[in-house]
């Protein structure tokens, strides 16, 4: 052999430590080619950083101006379609009082599902006949009097019939009521756990005794086919489901229900973990969900046609709202290396590639206030622009728990400490499912239609966490 050694010939790109490295081959370091993220500096003409200087971080933020838009084109996309619509707000997706009452402004009535909420909803004003009451728990005395002042109860099972008809024996009638129905629309899964089955007859059955009962007025068919329901077709097929059933009433028992409700479900423009945007295009506009429920029902005669009811929670308010957050602490990459792998916020390392290959950012909002984030991947805006380009990184809340992650992957530019993030969209359920768990829950902030921001909630104190506990006197400090 005499073929001499011939030394390998090291590429000018390995070990490399800028974004351009690599840059034409791999996926994670696409380089300067990537665009710089678009900065969300201000929400309805308020700058973010102001909000969070005058009602500190974290902070949820609401517009009012967008939960209006929502409702106008809710109203318009189904009015236009079919006048006889009437709107409930399902007051479980946000209870605050300001967003109960931005809806009640616009004509929305409301859907509540606990004594808790039908208690808030008439304190906000709500009168008894402007509350639909649904959930498989109502407790008698609830029940007595949601009956007494006009609610539409709409019953979840025969336990509550038998209750209602217990009330009703002392009670002056009619009592108007809901059936809530369980039916397959071709959406899995089934939420088999309310109402009345309409496959073997259940909901015929309980339906056919309601109107038996002379006490009783049955005004309404009911059915939830669950939620962020992204086929509108389903619609059409509950639609169908439910006009089939009224029919078969009116034949066996010549009454013919008032009134259908479809209940909520319809999408707002977010995203699920795993689903690819824009979402504009994942999402279908709130005009395919008035054609799939208005064909069927504009297809029975004139005189026939049901009062439609619509009980939506988060196509109205997720996109209204904001939560904004501030980096604490930047952790290194590629932290399963050595000690030189920790090297922190430099962002020198972040052409390794593995999965662990990200930046990590502790956020000053963790999942005790986000707890959609295990569904929904939310939008990550920094509030400055940074012309670098974005690379993968993961957010981690402030809660000493490892599963406390925002985002696991979200492509950002490097961010530092003090730098503010605003995630959206979560208007829907955030709030009211965010929980006192290791740190305070933060103020909520509304911008009003007027462009002033005004503190709608404040945010919880150690006085407010206190309050209910009681110390046994044989535990007290001597
Ligand atoms: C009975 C009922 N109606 C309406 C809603 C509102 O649903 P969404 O927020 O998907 O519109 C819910 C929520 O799951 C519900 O349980």
């Amino acid at each position: 052999m005499t073929e001499q050694y011939m030394p390998p010939i090291v590429s000018g790109e390995l070990g490399q430590d800028t974004v351009t490295a690599a840059a034409d081959r791999n996926f994670y370091t696409r380089g300067k080619r990537t665009p710089a993220l678009p900065a969300l500096s201000e929400i309805d003409g308020v700058s973010v950083s102001s909000l969070v200087k005058e009602f500190g971080s974290p902070l949820f933020v609401f517009s009012e101006k967008d939960v209006q838009a929502k409702a106008r084109e809710m109203r318009e996309a189904f009015k236009s379609r079919y006048p006889r619509t009437s709107f409930a707000w399902s007051v479980k997706t946000n209870y605050l009082n300001a967003i109960c009452q931005i809806l009640r402004n616009e004509g929305w009535i409301a859907e509540v599902v606990s004594d808790f909420e039908y208690r808030k909803a008439r304190k906000l004003g709500f009168a008894g006949k402007e509350i639909v009451f649904n959930g498989p728990h109502k407790p008698k005395d609830i029940l007595e009097l949601a009956v007494s002042e006009g609610a539409l109860v709409q019953i979840d099972n025969l336990d509550e019939l038998g209750a209602l008809e217990e009330i009703a024996r002392h009670a002056e009638g009619p009592i108007e009521l809901g059936l809530r129905v369980w039916l397959d629309a071709g959406v899995k899964p089934i939420w088999s756990k309310f109402g009345f089955a309409l496959a073997n007859g259940e909901a015929e059955q309980a339906a056919a005794r309601v109107i038996a009962n002379p006490k009783f007025k049955l005004h309404t068919l009911h059915c939830h086919i669950g939620t962020f329901i992204l086929a509108p077709d389903a619609y059409r097929v509950a639609t169908r489901k439910l006009v089939a059933l009224r029919e078969q009433l009116h034949i066996k028992h010549d009454h013919l229900v008032p009134c259908l409700n479809l209940g909520g479900g319809f999408p707002s423009r977010s995203l699920l973990h795993g689903m690819w945007g824009p979402r504009e295009k994942a999402v279908p506009p709130i005009d395919a969900y008035a054609d799939a429920i208005s064909d069927v029902l504009n297809k029975l005669p004139a005189k026939k046609r049901p009062l439609l009811r619509l009980e939506s929670g988060r196509s109205l308010v997720d996109e209204a709202g904001y939560l904004l957050t501030t980096v604490v602490s930047v952790k290194g990459v590629n932290r399963s290396t050595s000690a030189s792998g920790l090297v922190a916020s430099g962002h020198k390392d972040r052409l390794i590639l593995s999965d662990n290959s990200k930046v990590g950012y502790v956020v000053d909002a963790g999942i005790n206030l986000l707890y959609t984030a295990a569904w929904y991947q939310f939008d990550v805006h920094p509030s400055q622009f940074i012309d670098t380009p974005p690379i993968p990184s993961r957010l981690y809340g402030p809660l000493c728990m490892a599963i406390d992650v925002i985002r696991d992957n979200v492509e950002l530019p490097p961010l530092a400490a003090g730098d503010v993030l605003t995630l959206h969209p979560v208007g829907a359920y955030n709030v009211v499912q965010s929980m006192q768990f290791i740190s305070y829950r933060p103020a909520v902030v509304l911008i009003g239609a007027n462009g002033v921001p005004e503190l709608i909630r404040t945010r919880e104190t150690l006085e407010d966490i206190d309050r209910p506990e009681r110390l046994p006197a044989h535990l007290s400090a001597a």
